[in-house]
């Protein structure tokens, strides 16, 4: 039987207009755009704040940008994945929101929550699903309005994190491109360093997790920068040298964008000169699980069919990983 791969075959992307500066962000905490930029590398970020907004919004832009530009017919997206920390309520799931808005009626659509490496999981899920044979057209969508769990009083993370969503468009195909190897990781270690305190199952919302500004993201940041560094390089390292990858092959380098210093230091441990390596941060922050199809978004031009790239991303449990695509067409045939 002839082998199916998954392959992106196009990337829609959506921010929203606001622009939070440095600068504004220095007149409602005690900081600087010269901290901020040494310590993390944001210059700005985007925030969605027109009332009544969320993050389904973000993702049915930036869908509907991805079904123009791939010109797909609804009719044939038969899954739809959304990554997200932040749905738009706790249920019905984002992505059922989404199939309504986009007028999808063949799809199985559910959100996956894997804090900022959800867009790997859901790409690798997808994936799996395609080259089972059992589905063809995939919709994947990375989406956080993390404003909306950030305490913008907390000098300690409100500089650090954005809104936005992306959207790849994932096909069956038989030629030899697409999503070739992963190794993604949940250890569950993370849980006191980086979480939200109240809100779920084991702290339901009261008036005192309200008064005790328990909603919101809660991180220990140095803690989790040393685990991110270190997991990071070597799953990288490990998926790059299983798939005989070197830094003469490899094409681009998608990393998580939750710090410049972060980026830096896989960079610099898996030798991969910052010319390979895709950054945005310093434009949208952290926009956790939009991070990665972000990326893709703005480089797109720049990507060429046959490119090794590999994605690497960890966030809050921990979970962590790598993937590694062919990526399949010449971005700078696209409009
Ligand atoms: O996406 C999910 C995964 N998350 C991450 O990967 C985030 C990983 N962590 C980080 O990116 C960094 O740890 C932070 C950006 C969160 C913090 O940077 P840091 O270099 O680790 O700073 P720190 O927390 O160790 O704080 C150093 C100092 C402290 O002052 P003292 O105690 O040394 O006097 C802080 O109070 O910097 C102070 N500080 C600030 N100063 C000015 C903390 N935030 C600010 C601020 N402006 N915004």
């Amino acid at each position: 039987m002839e082998k199916i791969n998954a392959v992106i075959t196009g990337v829609g992307g959506y921010v929203p207009e606001y622009v939070l500066t440095n600068e504004e962000l220095s007149r409602m905490v005690d900081t600087t755009d010269e901290w901020i930029m040494t310590r993390i590398g944001v210059k700005e970020r985007r925030i969605l704040n027109e009332e009544g907004l969320g993050t389904s919004y973000m993702a049915r832009k930036a869908a509907k940008q991805l079904m123009q530009r791939t010109n797909v017919n609804p009719d044939e997206i038969d899954l739809v994945i959304v990554a997200t920390t932040t749905p738009d309520y706790p249920f019905p799931s984002t992505a059922s929101i989404l199939c309504d808005k986009l007028g999808l009626k063949n799809a199985f659509a559910f959100d996956l929550k894997g804090a900022c490496c959800g867009f790997m999981y859901a790409l690798e899920t997808a994936s799996s699903m395609i080259v089972s044979g059992r589905h063809k057209k995939a919709i994947v969508v990375g989406a956080d309005k993390m404003s909306s769990m950030v305490d913008y009083s907390d000098r300690a993370t409100c500089p650090i994190f954005g809104d936005g969503a992306a959207a790849v468009l994932l096909e069956a195909t038989a030629e030899d491109y697409g999503v070739m190897d992963s190794i993604l990781r949940t250890d569950g270690k993370g849980l006191p360093f980086l979480h939200m305190k109240a809100g779920g199952s084991v702290c339901p919302a009261s008036y005192f997790t309200v008064d005790n500004k328990m909603h919101y993201l809660y991180q220990e940041g140095r803690t989790v920068f040393k685990y991110a560094v270190s997991n990071m390089s070597a799953i990288t390292a490990q998926l790059a040298e299983r798939n005989g990858l070197t830094k003469e092959n490899i094409a681009w380098i998608i990393p998580h964008q939750a710090n410049m210093r972060i980026i830096d230091a896989v960079a610099q441990r898996l030798e991969i000169p910052m010319e390979k390596v895709m950054v945005n941060i310093h434009r949208y922050g952290n926009t956790s699980g939009a991070t990665l199809p972000l990326c893709l978004w703005d480089y797109e031009k720049q990507l060429k069919k046959g490119d090794n790239i590999i994605f690497t991303a960890f966030g809050a449990g921990f979970t962590y990983g790598a993937v590694y695509a062919k990526w399949g067409y010449d971005g700078a045939e696209r409009k």
